[in-house]
Protein backbone atom coordinates (compact mmCIF):
# COMPACT_ATOMS: atom_id res chain seq x y z
CA UNK A 1 0.00 0.00 0.00
CA UNK A 2 3.14 2.44 0.97
CA UNK A 3 4.61 1.90 -2.16
CA UNK A 4 1.22 2.47 -4.04
CA UNK A 5 0.59 5.70 -2.09
CA UNK A 6 4.05 6.66 -3.13
CA UNK A 7 3.59 6.50 -6.95
CA UNK A 8 0.30 8.07 -6.68
CA UNK A 9 2.19 10.89 -5.39
CA UNK A 10 4.88 10.82 -7.75
CA UNK A 11 2.25 11.38 -10.13
CA UNK A 12 0.25 14.06 -8.87
CA UNK A 13 -2.62 11.67 -8.49
CA UNK A 14 -2.53 10.92 -5.14
CA UNK A 15 -6.68 12.29 -4.57
CA UNK A 16 -7.52 8.99 -5.67
CA UNK A 17 -7.24 7.36 -2.80
CA UNK A 18 -8.70 10.18 -0.25
CA UNK A 19 -12.18 7.73 0.59
CA UNK A 20 -9.54 4.92 1.07
CA UNK A 21 -10.45 4.29 4.62
CA UNK A 22 -14.11 5.15 3.56
CA UNK A 23 -14.19 1.34 1.44
CA UNK A 24 -14.96 -2.02 2.38
CA UNK A 25 -12.03 -4.74 2.58
CA UNK A 26 -13.46 -5.88 -1.13
CA UNK A 27 -13.44 -2.48 -2.37
CA UNK A 28 -9.78 -1.71 -1.69
CA UNK A 29 -8.82 -4.95 -3.19
CA UNK A 30 -10.26 -4.00 -6.26
CA UNK A 31 -9.48 -0.49 -6.30
CA UNK A 32 -5.38 -1.69 -5.66
CA UNK A 33 -6.20 -4.08 -8.19
CA UNK A 34 -6.98 -1.54 -10.56
CA UNK A 35 -4.53 1.07 -9.49
CA UNK A 36 -1.44 -1.94 -9.95
CA UNK A 37 -2.27 -2.03 -13.23
CA UNK A 38 -1.46 1.66 -14.37
CA UNK A 39 1.50 2.97 -15.70
CA UNK A 40 0.54 6.82 -14.49
CA UNK A 41 3.74 8.35 -15.96
CA UNK A 42 2.75 7.24 -19.29
CA UNK A 43 -1.15 7.98 -19.13
CA UNK A 44 0.26 11.88 -17.84
CA UNK A 45 2.52 12.12 -20.67
CA UNK A 46 -0.49 11.31 -23.08
CA UNK A 47 -2.32 14.07 -20.80
CA UNK A 48 0.42 16.10 -21.74
CA UNK A 49 0.89 15.31 -25.46
CA UNK A 50 -3.16 15.08 -26.35
CA UNK A 51 -3.77 18.68 -24.60
CA UNK A 52 -0.61 19.76 -26.40
CA UNK A 53 -1.62 18.81 -29.40
CA UNK A 54 -5.11 19.85 -29.22
CA UNK A 55 -4.30 23.37 -28.50
CA UNK A 56 -2.01 23.69 -32.10
CA UNK A 57 -5.07 22.17 -33.80
CA UNK A 58 -7.37 24.00 -32.43
CA UNK A 59 -5.42 27.38 -33.71
CA UNK A 60 -4.42 26.61 -37.07
CA UNK A 61 -6.63 25.93 -40.17
CA UNK A 62 -4.94 23.14 -42.67
CA UNK A 63 -6.22 25.04 -45.94
CA UNK A 64 -3.40 26.16 -47.60
CA UNK A 65 -1.65 22.85 -47.44
CA UNK A 66 -4.54 20.62 -48.60
CA UNK A 67 -4.77 18.80 -51.79
CA UNK A 68 -7.94 16.81 -53.09
CA UNK A 69 -7.47 13.11 -53.47
CA UNK A 70 -5.72 12.79 -57.14
CA UNK A 71 -7.93 10.32 -59.59
CA UNK A 72 -5.30 7.69 -60.23
CA UNK A 73 -5.47 6.77 -56.91
CA UNK A 74 -9.61 6.67 -57.17
CA UNK A 75 -11.72 4.33 -57.78
CA UNK A 76 -15.64 5.02 -58.40
CA UNK A 77 -18.39 2.59 -58.04
CA UNK A 78 -20.03 4.88 -60.74
CA UNK A 79 -17.25 6.43 -62.52
CA UNK A 80 -15.74 2.91 -63.17
CA UNK A 81 -18.20 0.51 -63.91
CA UNK A 82 -16.03 -1.13 -66.81
CA UNK A 83 -13.68 -2.22 -64.07
CA UNK A 84 -15.92 -3.41 -61.57
CA UNK A 85 -16.24 -7.05 -62.19
CA UNK A 86 -12.59 -7.44 -62.75
CA UNK A 87 -12.07 -5.77 -59.19
CA UNK A 88 -15.16 -8.15 -57.63
CA UNK A 89 -13.57 -10.91 -59.14
CA UNK A 90 -10.12 -10.36 -57.83
CA UNK A 91 -11.67 -9.65 -54.44
CA UNK A 92 -13.31 -13.51 -54.58
CA UNK A 93 -10.25 -14.96 -55.70
CA UNK A 94 -8.31 -13.38 -52.74
CA UNK A 95 -11.02 -14.62 -50.37
CA UNK A 96 -11.18 -18.07 -52.34
CA UNK A 97 -7.52 -17.99 -51.41
CA UNK A 98 -7.95 -17.57 -47.49
CA UNK A 99 -6.36 -14.40 -47.68
CA UNK A 100 -8.92 -11.68 -46.58
CA UNK A 101 -9.70 -11.56 -42.21
CA UNK A 102 -12.55 -8.66 -41.66
CA UNK A 103 -11.69 -7.03 -38.38
CA UNK A 104 -14.58 -5.10 -36.39
CA UNK A 105 -14.67 -2.07 -34.31
CA UNK A 106 -16.61 -3.22 -32.00
CA UNK A 107 -15.08 -1.54 -28.57
CA UNK A 108 -17.26 1.50 -28.58
CA UNK A 109 -19.82 3.06 -25.81
CA UNK A 110 -22.45 3.93 -28.18
CA UNK A 111 -23.20 6.49 -25.59
CA UNK A 112 -25.53 8.67 -28.15
CA UNK A 113 -28.04 5.51 -28.89
CA UNK A 114 -27.88 5.34 -24.30
CA UNK A 115 -28.73 1.34 -24.41
CA UNK A 116 -26.87 -0.72 -21.69
CA UNK A 117 -25.41 -3.50 -23.79
CA UNK A 118 -22.82 -3.61 -26.96
CA UNK A 119 -24.38 -1.79 -30.04
CA UNK A 120 -24.42 -4.83 -32.43
CA UNK A 121 -26.97 -6.76 -30.15
CA UNK A 122 -29.34 -3.40 -31.58
CA UNK A 123 -32.37 -4.60 -33.07
CA UNK A 124 -33.70 -1.69 -35.38
CA UNK A 125 -36.88 -3.08 -36.10
CA UNK A 126 -36.51 -4.76 -39.20
CA UNK A 127 -39.34 -7.62 -40.02
CA UNK A 128 -36.90 -10.50 -39.15
CA UNK A 129 -35.38 -8.35 -35.57
CA UNK A 130 -31.88 -9.24 -36.61
CA UNK A 131 -29.27 -7.89 -35.06
CA UNK A 132 -26.30 -5.98 -36.40
CA UNK A 133 -23.94 -8.89 -35.61
CA UNK A 134 -26.81 -11.33 -37.00
CA UNK A 135 -26.71 -8.99 -40.35
CA UNK A 136 -22.88 -8.86 -40.72
CA UNK A 137 -22.15 -12.81 -40.16
CA UNK A 138 -24.51 -13.58 -42.67
CA UNK A 139 -22.93 -11.55 -44.87
CA UNK A 140 -19.86 -13.34 -44.27
CA UNK A 141 -21.48 -16.80 -44.68
CA UNK A 142 -22.97 -15.62 -47.74
CA UNK A 143 -19.44 -14.31 -49.29
CA UNK A 144 -17.78 -17.72 -48.10
CA UNK A 145 -20.47 -19.16 -50.10
CA UNK A 146 -19.86 -17.26 -53.74
CA UNK A 147 -16.50 -17.64 -53.09
CA UNK A 148 -16.44 -20.95 -53.00
CA UNK A 149 -19.19 -21.49 -55.53
CA UNK A 150 -16.72 -19.46 -58.04
CA UNK A 151 -13.34 -21.62 -56.58
CA UNK A 152 -14.55 -24.50 -56.12
CA UNK A 153 -12.66 -24.81 -52.94
CA UNK A 154 -13.35 -24.33 -49.27
CA UNK A 155 -12.82 -21.02 -47.51
CA UNK A 156 -13.05 -19.14 -44.83
CA UNK A 157 -12.79 -15.09 -43.68
CA UNK A 158 -11.91 -14.81 -39.89
CA UNK A 159 -13.76 -12.25 -38.11
CA UNK A 160 -12.11 -10.23 -35.41
CA UNK A 161 -13.95 -8.68 -33.28
CA UNK A 162 -12.39 -6.01 -31.30
CA UNK A 163 -14.21 -4.71 -28.04
CA UNK A 164 -13.04 -3.18 -24.91
CA UNK A 165 -13.18 -4.01 -21.22
CA UNK A 166 -17.51 -2.64 -20.89
CA UNK A 167 -18.83 -4.90 -24.14
CA UNK A 168 -16.05 -7.76 -23.83
CA UNK A 169 -18.23 -10.23 -21.47
CA UNK A 170 -21.58 -9.63 -23.05
CA UNK A 171 -20.69 -9.56 -26.71
CA UNK A 172 -18.98 -13.15 -26.26
CA UNK A 173 -22.22 -14.42 -24.50
CA UNK A 174 -24.20 -12.81 -27.15
CA UNK A 175 -22.69 -15.18 -30.41
CA UNK A 176 -22.31 -18.09 -27.83
CA UNK A 177 -25.95 -18.15 -27.28
CA UNK A 178 -26.13 -17.73 -30.97
CA UNK A 179 -23.92 -20.50 -32.08
CA UNK A 180 -21.68 -17.70 -34.15
CA UNK A 181 -24.70 -17.34 -36.25
CA UNK A 182 -23.40 -20.50 -37.97
CA UNK A 183 -20.20 -19.46 -38.44
CA UNK A 184 -17.34 -21.50 -37.35
CA UNK A 185 -16.43 -20.86 -33.48
CA UNK A 186 -12.57 -21.04 -34.14
CA UNK A 187 -12.90 -17.85 -37.18
CA UNK A 188 -14.20 -15.81 -34.80
CA UNK A 189 -11.52 -13.99 -32.67
CA UNK A 190 -12.52 -11.37 -29.86
CA UNK A 191 -9.82 -9.60 -28.56
CA UNK A 192 -9.96 -6.36 -26.35
CA UNK A 193 -8.84 -2.42 -27.06
CA UNK A 194 -7.40 -0.70 -24.00
CA UNK A 195 -9.20 1.50 -22.07
CA UNK A 196 -7.51 5.37 -20.48
CA UNK A 197 -9.01 7.23 -17.60
CA UNK A 198 -11.31 10.08 -18.16
CA UNK A 199 -8.96 13.21 -16.58
CA UNK A 200 -10.26 17.50 -15.57
CA UNK A 201 -8.41 19.45 -17.28
CA UNK A 202 -5.98 19.50 -15.14
CA UNK A 203 -4.40 15.95 -15.37
CA UNK A 204 -5.97 14.50 -12.51
CA UNK A 205 -7.98 11.27 -13.24
CA UNK A 206 -11.58 11.43 -12.19
CA UNK A 207 -13.34 9.02 -10.12
CA UNK A 208 -16.85 8.09 -10.94
CA UNK A 209 -17.45 6.78 -7.18
CA UNK A 210 -15.39 6.56 -4.16
CA UNK A 211 -13.41 3.37 -5.49
CA UNK A 212 -13.29 3.73 -8.91
CA UNK A 213 -11.68 5.56 -11.60
CA UNK A 214 -13.80 6.78 -14.63
CA UNK A 215 -12.55 4.35 -17.20
CA UNK A 216 -13.16 4.41 -21.12
CA UNK A 217 -11.72 2.70 -24.31
CA UNK A 218 -8.94 4.52 -25.92
CA UNK A 219 -10.76 4.95 -29.47
CA UNK A 220 -11.30 2.81 -32.46
CA UNK A 221 -7.22 3.92 -33.28
CA UNK A 222 -6.64 1.89 -30.02
CA UNK A 223 -6.83 -1.08 -32.46
CA UNK A 224 -3.23 -0.93 -33.22
CA UNK A 225 -2.05 -1.32 -29.33
CA UNK A 226 -4.64 -3.85 -29.40
CA UNK A 227 -3.58 -5.89 -32.87
CA UNK A 228 -0.16 -6.15 -30.77
CA UNK A 229 -0.94 -6.77 -27.09
CA UNK A 230 -3.53 -9.08 -28.10
CA UNK A 231 -1.36 -10.98 -30.79
CA UNK A 232 -3.69 -11.08 -33.27
CA UNK A 233 -0.99 -9.92 -36.03
CA UNK A 234 0.54 -13.20 -34.51
CA UNK A 235 -3.28 -15.10 -35.32
CA UNK A 236 -3.14 -13.72 -39.02
CA UNK A 237 0.44 -14.16 -39.62
CA UNK A 238 -0.40 -17.94 -38.81
CA UNK A 239 -3.94 -18.32 -40.99
CA UNK A 240 -1.93 -17.10 -44.02
CA UNK A 241 -4.17 -13.99 -44.30
CA UNK A 242 -2.70 -10.38 -46.27
CA UNK A 243 -5.92 -8.62 -46.65
CA UNK A 244 -7.66 -6.91 -43.74
CA UNK A 245 -11.11 -5.01 -44.19
CA UNK A 246 -11.68 -2.83 -41.15
CA UNK A 247 -15.08 -1.38 -40.22
CA UNK A 248 -17.28 -0.25 -37.57
CA UNK A 249 -20.49 -1.85 -35.96
CA UNK A 250 -22.81 0.54 -36.63
CA UNK A 251 -23.12 0.85 -40.13
CA UNK A 252 -26.29 -1.46 -41.51
CA UNK A 253 -25.71 -1.25 -44.98
CA UNK A 254 -21.66 -2.31 -44.32
CA UNK A 255 -20.37 -4.64 -47.40
CA UNK A 256 -18.11 -6.69 -45.04
CA UNK A 257 -15.37 -7.77 -46.93
CA UNK A 258 -17.00 -6.17 -49.63
CA UNK A 259 -14.65 -8.18 -52.90
CA UNK A 260 -14.91 -4.95 -55.06
CA UNK A 261 -12.97 -2.92 -52.62
CA UNK A 262 -10.70 -5.78 -51.39
CA UNK A 263 -9.64 -7.22 -55.29
CA UNK A 264 -9.54 -2.96 -56.40
CA UNK A 265 -6.68 -2.38 -53.47
CA UNK A 266 -5.11 -5.46 -54.40
CA UNK A 267 -4.61 -4.71 -57.84
CA UNK A 268 -3.24 -1.67 -57.27
CA UNK A 269 -1.16 -2.91 -55.23
CA UNK A 270 -2.22 -1.15 -52.13
CA UNK A 271 -1.30 -0.91 -48.61
CA UNK A 272 -3.76 1.10 -47.24
CA UNK A 273 -7.20 1.86 -48.80
CA UNK A 274 -10.59 4.18 -47.76
CA UNK A 275 -14.00 3.30 -48.57
CA UNK A 276 -15.44 6.86 -49.35
CA UNK A 277 -18.88 8.40 -50.14
CA UNK A 278 -19.44 11.74 -51.79
CA UNK A 279 -19.75 14.86 -49.41
CA UNK A 280 -22.49 16.67 -51.66
CA UNK A 281 -22.93 19.76 -49.15
CA UNK A 282 -20.19 21.84 -47.75
CA UNK A 283 -21.57 22.56 -44.08
CA UNK A 284 -21.77 18.53 -43.51
CA UNK A 285 -20.04 17.82 -40.30
CA UNK A 286 -18.03 15.05 -41.95
CA UNK A 287 -14.22 14.28 -42.34
CA UNK A 288 -12.67 14.50 -45.74
CA UNK A 289 -10.11 12.33 -47.01
CA UNK A 290 -6.80 14.29 -48.41
CA UNK A 291 -3.49 15.33 -48.76
CA UNK A 292 -1.68 17.46 -46.55
CA UNK A 293 1.60 18.13 -46.88
CA UNK A 294 2.02 15.20 -49.57
CA UNK A 295 0.18 12.66 -47.11
CA UNK A 296 -2.75 11.58 -46.91
CA UNK A 297 -5.56 12.13 -43.60
CA UNK A 298 -8.40 12.48 -42.82
CA UNK A 299 -9.47 16.51 -42.01
CA UNK A 300 -12.51 17.19 -39.93
CA UNK A 301 -15.06 20.06 -41.32
CA UNK A 302 -13.56 22.12 -38.43
CA UNK A 303 -9.76 22.12 -39.50
CA UNK A 304 -11.05 24.13 -42.13
CA UNK A 305 -12.61 27.17 -43.25
CA UNK A 306 -15.84 27.42 -45.38
CA UNK A 307 -14.33 28.81 -48.44
CA UNK A 308 -12.25 26.01 -48.53
CA UNK A 309 -15.37 23.88 -47.79
CA UNK A 310 -17.27 25.06 -50.70
CA UNK A 311 -14.54 24.98 -53.54
CA UNK A 312 -15.57 23.40 -56.56
CA UNK A 313 -13.46 21.70 -59.35
CA UNK A 314 -14.27 21.94 -63.04
CA UNK A 315 -16.85 19.04 -63.12
CA UNK A 316 -18.96 21.21 -60.37
CA UNK A 317 -18.48 18.51 -57.47
CA UNK A 318 -16.79 19.61 -54.07
CA UNK A 319 -12.76 19.71 -54.34
CA UNK A 320 -12.57 18.01 -51.35
CA UNK A 321 -15.86 15.40 -51.29
CA UNK A 322 -14.03 11.79 -50.31
CA UNK A 323 -16.46 11.53 -47.13
CA UNK A 324 -15.17 9.27 -44.43
CA UNK A 325 -16.55 6.76 -43.68
CA UNK A 326 -14.29 4.40 -41.51
CA UNK A 327 -14.11 1.38 -43.94
CA UNK A 328 -10.81 0.88 -44.67
CA UNK A 329 -8.82 -1.68 -46.24
CA UNK A 330 -5.10 -2.78 -44.94
CA UNK A 331 -2.45 -5.32 -46.14
CA UNK A 332 -0.73 -7.18 -43.45
CA UNK A 333 2.74 -6.05 -43.86
CA UNK A 334 1.26 -2.52 -43.52
CA UNK A 335 -0.68 -3.58 -40.30
CA UNK A 336 2.63 -5.44 -38.67
CA UNK A 337 4.87 -1.86 -39.65
CA UNK A 338 2.42 0.35 -37.74
CA UNK A 339 2.14 -2.14 -34.85
CA UNK A 340 5.59 -2.69 -34.67
CA UNK A 341 7.55 0.83 -35.39
CA UNK A 342 4.49 3.86 -35.47
CA UNK A 343 1.93 3.18 -32.73
CA UNK A 344 3.50 4.40 -30.39
CA UNK A 345 4.01 8.04 -32.84
CA UNK A 346 0.44 8.13 -32.56
CA UNK A 347 -0.95 11.37 -30.25
CA UNK A 348 -4.23 10.40 -28.88
CA UNK A 349 -7.34 13.13 -29.73
CA UNK A 350 -8.85 15.61 -26.73
CA UNK A 351 -12.43 14.67 -26.68
CA UNK A 352 -14.52 17.29 -24.21
CA UNK A 353 -17.00 15.17 -22.48
CA UNK A 354 -19.72 15.93 -19.69
CA UNK A 355 -18.22 13.02 -17.06
CA UNK A 356 -19.83 11.87 -13.68
CA UNK A 357 -17.45 12.08 -10.87
CA UNK A 358 -17.88 12.06 -7.16
CA UNK A 359 -16.93 15.56 -5.45
CA UNK A 360 -14.65 15.83 -2.48
CA UNK A 361 -18.10 15.06 -0.12
CA UNK A 362 -18.50 11.90 -1.96
CA UNK A 363 -21.29 13.06 -3.53
CA UNK A 364 -21.80 11.75 -7.43
CA UNK A 365 -22.31 15.02 -9.63
CA UNK A 366 -23.55 14.62 -13.19
CA UNK A 367 -22.39 17.76 -15.00
CA UNK A 368 -24.36 20.15 -17.37
CA UNK A 369 -21.58 20.89 -19.72
CA UNK A 370 -18.21 19.56 -20.28
CA UNK A 371 -15.91 19.11 -16.98
CA UNK A 372 -13.15 16.95 -18.40
CA UNK A 373 -11.66 15.09 -21.18
CA UNK A 374 -11.21 11.50 -22.62
CA UNK A 375 -7.90 10.51 -25.23
CA UNK A 376 -8.84 8.95 -27.96
CA UNK A 377 -6.55 7.70 -31.41
CA UNK A 378 -8.33 6.97 -34.51
CA UNK A 379 -8.72 4.40 -36.46
CA UNK A 380 -7.53 6.58 -39.45
CA UNK A 381 -4.63 8.46 -38.08
CA UNK A 382 -2.44 5.97 -39.51
CA UNK A 383 -3.08 6.92 -43.36
CA UNK A 384 0.15 9.29 -43.15
CA UNK A 385 2.56 6.08 -43.03
CA UNK A 386 0.86 4.51 -46.43
CA UNK A 387 3.16 4.05 -48.92
CA UNK A 388 0.59 2.99 -51.90
CA UNK A 389 -2.60 4.70 -50.64
CA UNK A 390 -6.15 4.44 -52.64
CA UNK A 391 -9.53 5.63 -52.39
CA UNK A 392 -12.75 3.49 -53.24
CA UNK A 393 -15.54 5.80 -53.95
CA UNK A 394 -19.08 4.16 -53.33
CA UNK A 395 -23.06 5.22 -52.96
CA UNK A 396 -24.18 6.41 -50.18
CA UNK A 397 -27.37 5.12 -50.08
CA UNK A 398 -26.51 1.61 -50.85
CA UNK A 399 -23.30 1.54 -48.47
CA UNK A 400 -23.73 3.74 -45.48
CA UNK A 401 -26.25 4.49 -43.13
CA UNK A 402 -24.71 4.54 -39.70
CA UNK A 403 -26.64 3.92 -36.25
CA UNK A 404 -25.54 6.78 -33.93
CA UNK A 405 -28.77 7.78 -31.88
CA UNK A 406 -32.03 7.11 -30.47
CA UNK A 407 -34.55 7.29 -32.06
CA UNK A 408 -36.63 10.76 -32.31
CA UNK A 409 -37.98 13.10 -34.94
CA UNK A 410 -36.69 14.16 -37.86
CA UNK A 411 -33.84 12.47 -36.37
CA UNK A 412 -30.75 11.48 -38.36
CA UNK A 413 -28.27 8.37 -38.34
CA UNK A 414 -30.78 6.60 -35.49
CA UNK A 415 -32.68 3.21 -35.28
CA UNK A 416 -35.44 4.36 -37.96
CA UNK A 417 -33.06 5.70 -40.54
CA UNK A 418 -31.35 2.84 -40.90
CA UNK A 419 -34.02 0.13 -41.15
CA UNK A 420 -35.71 2.18 -43.57
CA UNK A 421 -31.77 2.87 -45.49
CA UNK A 422 -31.77 -1.26 -45.65
CA UNK A 423 -35.33 -1.70 -47.00
CA UNK A 424 -34.94 0.74 -49.18
CA UNK A 425 -32.17 -0.73 -50.40
CA UNK A 426 -33.88 -3.84 -50.93
CA UNK A 427 -36.68 -2.59 -52.50
CA UNK A 428 -34.23 -1.47 -55.43
CA UNK A 429 -32.55 -5.01 -55.42
CA UNK A 430 -36.25 -6.68 -55.98
CA UNK A 431 -36.68 -3.64 -58.82
CA UNK A 432 -33.45 -4.45 -60.75
CA UNK A 433 -33.97 -8.44 -60.66
CA UNK A 434 -37.13 -8.21 -62.49
CA UNK A 435 -39.81 -8.14 -59.38
CA UNK A 436 -42.83 -5.15 -58.58
CA UNK A 437 -44.96 -4.59 -55.56
CA UNK A 438 -48.46 -3.52 -55.57
CA UNK A 439 -50.72 -1.97 -52.80
CA UNK A 440 -53.71 -2.79 -51.07
CA UNK A 441 -55.82 -2.04 -54.11
CA UNK A 442 -53.54 -4.65 -56.53
CA UNK A 443 -52.61 -1.74 -57.76
CA UNK A 444 -48.58 -1.08 -59.18
CA UNK A 445 -46.63 1.04 -56.60
CA UNK A 446 -44.13 3.61 -58.75
CA UNK A 447 -40.71 2.47 -58.20
CA UNK A 448 -40.25 6.09 -56.50
CA UNK A 449 -42.45 6.18 -53.71
CA UNK A 450 -44.48 9.55 -53.72
CA UNK A 451 -45.02 11.45 -50.54
CA UNK A 452 -48.31 10.14 -49.23
CA UNK A 453 -50.23 11.46 -46.81
CA UNK A 454 -47.14 13.45 -45.61
CA UNK A 455 -45.40 10.08 -45.01
CA UNK A 456 -42.78 9.05 -46.97
CA UNK A 457 -42.03 5.56 -45.76
CA UNK A 458 -40.13 2.85 -47.90
CA UNK A 459 -41.66 -0.19 -49.29
CA UNK A 460 -41.35 -2.72 -46.57
CA UNK A 461 -38.97 -5.42 -47.64
CA UNK A 462 -35.95 -7.39 -46.44
CA UNK A 463 -33.68 -9.59 -47.90
CA UNK A 464 -31.53 -11.93 -45.93
CA UNK A 465 -28.19 -11.91 -46.52
CA UNK A 466 -28.00 -15.67 -46.82
CA UNK A 467 -29.80 -15.05 -49.68
CA UNK A 468 -28.25 -11.99 -51.61
CA UNK A 469 -24.89 -10.02 -50.36
CA UNK A 470 -25.21 -7.77 -52.96
CA UNK A 471 -28.30 -7.75 -54.85
CA UNK A 472 -27.09 -10.62 -56.98
CA UNK A 473 -28.91 -14.04 -57.22
CA UNK A 474 -32.67 -12.49 -57.24
CA UNK A 475 -34.11 -13.02 -61.06
CA UNK A 476 -34.94 -17.08 -60.42
CA UNK A 477 -37.28 -15.29 -57.17
CA UNK A 478 -38.39 -12.40 -58.23
CA UNK A 479 -38.44 -11.78 -61.95
CA UNK A 480 -41.90 -10.69 -63.36
CA UNK A 481 -44.13 -11.25 -60.16
CA UNK A 482 -46.17 -8.93 -57.80
CA UNK A 483 -45.88 -8.77 -53.95
CA UNK A 484 -47.48 -7.21 -51.37
CA UNK A 485 -45.34 -5.48 -48.76
CA UNK A 486 -44.55 -7.04 -46.06
CA UNK A 487 -42.25 -8.65 -48.45
CA UNK A 488 -39.48 -11.32 -46.76
CA UNK A 489 -36.75 -13.08 -48.32
CA UNK A 490 -35.24 -15.84 -46.34
CA UNK A 491 -33.05 -18.99 -46.88
CA UNK A 492 -36.83 -20.24 -46.48
CA UNK A 493 -38.09 -18.82 -49.70
CA UNK A 494 -40.59 -15.71 -50.08
CA UNK A 495 -43.24 -14.54 -47.82
CA UNK A 496 -45.49 -11.68 -47.92
CA UNK A 497 -46.34 -10.98 -44.17
CA UNK A 498 -49.93 -9.02 -45.08
CA UNK A 499 -51.74 -9.76 -42.41
CA UNK A 500 -50.03 -9.37 -39.65
CA UNK A 501 -49.25 -5.89 -40.53
CA UNK A 502 -45.70 -5.91 -39.70
P1 LIG B 1 -18.26 6.24 -32.52
O1 LIG B 1 -17.18 7.24 -32.49
O2 LIG B 1 -19.47 6.57 -33.30
O3 LIG B 1 -18.62 5.86 -31.03
O4 LIG B 1 -17.63 4.88 -33.02
P2 LIG B 1 -19.73 4.93 -30.41
O5 LIG B 1 -19.15 4.29 -29.22
O6 LIG B 1 -20.32 3.98 -31.40
O7 LIG B 1 -20.87 5.93 -29.98
P3 LIG B 1 -20.87 7.19 -28.97
O8 LIG B 1 -19.93 8.21 -29.58
O9 LIG B 1 -20.43 6.72 -27.61
O10 LIG B 1 -22.29 7.61 -29.01
C1 LIG B 1 -17.43 4.53 -34.36
C2 LIG B 1 -17.01 3.07 -34.36
O11 LIG B 1 -15.79 2.90 -33.66
C3 LIG B 1 -15.95 1.94 -32.63
C4 LIG B 1 -17.43 1.90 -32.33
O12 LIG B 1 -17.79 0.67 -31.73
C5 LIG B 1 -18.02 2.11 -33.72
O13 LIG B 1 -18.00 0.91 -34.46
N1 LIG B 1 -15.15 2.34 -31.46
C6 LIG B 1 -15.27 3.58 -30.93
C7 LIG B 1 -14.28 1.42 -30.92
O14 LIG B 1 -14.17 0.27 -31.39
N2 LIG B 1 -13.54 1.80 -29.83
C8 LIG B 1 -13.62 3.03 -29.28
O15 LIG B 1 -12.91 3.30 -28.30
C9 LIG B 1 -14.51 3.95 -29.85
Amino acid sequence: MDRLRERLTEAGQSHLLQFWNELSPEDQAEMSKDLDGMNFKEINGFFKSAMETSCQTKQEKVDSRMEPVPREVLGSVTRDRESLKDWEKEGLRCIAQNKVAVLLLAGGQGTRLGVSYPKGMYDVGLPSHKTLFQIQAERILKLQQLAEQQHNAKCCIPWYIMTSGRTMESTKEYFSKHNYFGLSQDDVVFFQQGMLPAMDYSGKIILESKGKLSMAPDGNGGLYRALGTQKIIVDMERRGISCIHVYCVDNILVKVADPAFVGFCALKGADCGAKVVEKTNPTEAVGVVCKVDGRYQVVEYSEITLATAERRSADGRLMFNAGNVANHFFSLTFLRDIVNIHEPQLQHHVAQKKIPYVDTQGQLIKPDKPNGIKMEKFVFDIFQFAKTFVVYEVLREDEFSPLKNADSQDGKDNPTTARHALMSLHHRWVLNAGGHFIDENGTRVPAIPSLKDGTDLPIKCEISPLVSYGGEGLEGLVKGREFRPTLVIDKHGLHELVKNGL
